[in-house]
């Protein structure tokens, strides 16, 4: 029987998602430190109000800050303090919180969510606007949060004029601005470090602040950039079994990510790596990057007969196979060594024979 062709190296890290990457080690000392005797539960500790002055002092501003578990515990809470049963919140067809959380945040604000599509993955204020025709009628749901991702769902970052037109469309129609940020240090980094005038000066009322893609363990922050908007809040958190007893460990991660700046550096690097790996897979036969990387994912296309082959040899989520398309993610441990092991591997396997592929166990 022939030999089956040696397979590239794999590399050592996962290019599937950026939750796969594991803890930052400055996260990892946090938690070990703050580890230390007894401390009120609920977020009545010292670790908590240090995470929160942090975050007041990041936005500039007396923010209101609910810790939750994960990241669609943070959107439904967000989402869910802000709404009504018979008003809606208005996201693309390829929001997390509309194909990746089933249904979380509908069942738990009782409200709906209208869908529109996107363009390149952002919400677009002609496709919002059609649906301010239904206000004041009983028939329809009551048009009253505009939820976005930054970075989107297709990789892509709102620029701060794109948001500030959001914000100004959403203040002129008394609506609110919600945003999924669990890559929102991503989009931060991408666009020179400054949340302020991506979030504040923009208008953004309500801003998951993601953890967990950064470098934590779990443990997401919703900030309320107004805070009266924050009310109702930790009630609405504790019916979502969002509430931390041990709280401290999730303010301990934040603190830590938040010190120095780890967050920024963190995500830098993540959206570092994605650029280098566009850069040396563009050139492979078959293989095309339609989009420049703007935060830490490479769309690309590739050969569709060979993806079994590819994904075998080292895992990775397919993203629209009508298109061709899969995704691949760096993280903060992605080093540059892990990008070029993966685009020579994805070379040698394109410009050698197809071979029939042995799907990996516990692959997903
Ligand atoms: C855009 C976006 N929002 C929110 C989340 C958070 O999801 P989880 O509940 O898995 O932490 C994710 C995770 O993949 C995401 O990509």
């Amino acid at each position: 029987m022939d030999a089956m062709p040696a397979l590239p190296p794999i590399p050592a890290a996962s290019f599937a998602s950026d939750n796969a990457a594991g803890v930052a080690p400055q996260v990892m000392d946090a938690l070990v430190a703050a580890n230390t005797g007894p401390a009120l539960a609920y977020g009545d500790d010292r670790w908590t109000a240090e995470a929160v002055d942090q975050l007041r002092d990041l936005f500039g501003s007396p923010v209101e800050v609910v810790w939750c578990w994960g990241g669609t515990g943070a959107n439904v809470v967000g989402l869910a303090t802000l709404l009504q049963g018979w008003q809606s919140v208005i996201a693309t067809d390829t929001a997390h919180i509309v194909v990746d959380e089933a249904g979380a945040p509908v069942r738990f604000s009782g409200s709906t969510i209208t869908t529109v599509p996107h363009v390149d993955g952002k919400l677009t204020i002609d496709a919002v606007a059609p649906f301010l025709d239904w206000r004041g009628s009983e028939h329809h749901v009551q048009p009253r949060v505009l939820s976005i991702s930054q970075v989107t769902e297709m990789g892509t970052r709102y620029t701060t004029d794109e948001l500030g037109e959001l914000g100004a469309f959403a203040r002129a129609h008394d609506l609110l601005l919600h945003v999924d940020g669990a890559r929102i240090a991503n989009a931060v980094a991408a666009a020179g470090g400054d949340i302020r005038s991506m979030i504040v000066d923009t208008g953004v009322d309500v801003l998951t602040f993601g953890l967990t893609k950064n470098g934590a363990m779990y443990g997401e922050a919703v900030v309320f950039l107004r805070p009266e908007l924050a009310a109702h809040a930790a009630h609405v958190r504790k019916q979502a079994g969002q509430l931390p007893s041990k709280a401290r460990f999730v303010a301990a991660q934040a603190s830590a990510l938040l010190a120095d700046g780890l967050w920024l550096a963190n995500a830098r690097h993540a959206n570092e790596m994605a650029v280098l790996l566009a850069t040396l897979v563009a050139d492979i036969p078959g293989v095309e990057v339609p989009v420049a990387p703007e935060a830490n994912a490479v769309f690309a296309r590739i050969p569709w007969d060979r993806f079994a082959e590819l994904r075998a040899w080292s895992f990775f989520w397919e993203w629209d196979p009508a298109d061709s398309l899969v995704r691949w993610m760096t993280s903060f441990t992605t080093t540059e060594d892990d990008v070029r092991t993966f685009a020579a591997g994805v070379r040698a396997i394109l410009e050698a024979e197809p071979v029939e592929p042995v799907e990996p166990a516990g692959a997903a």
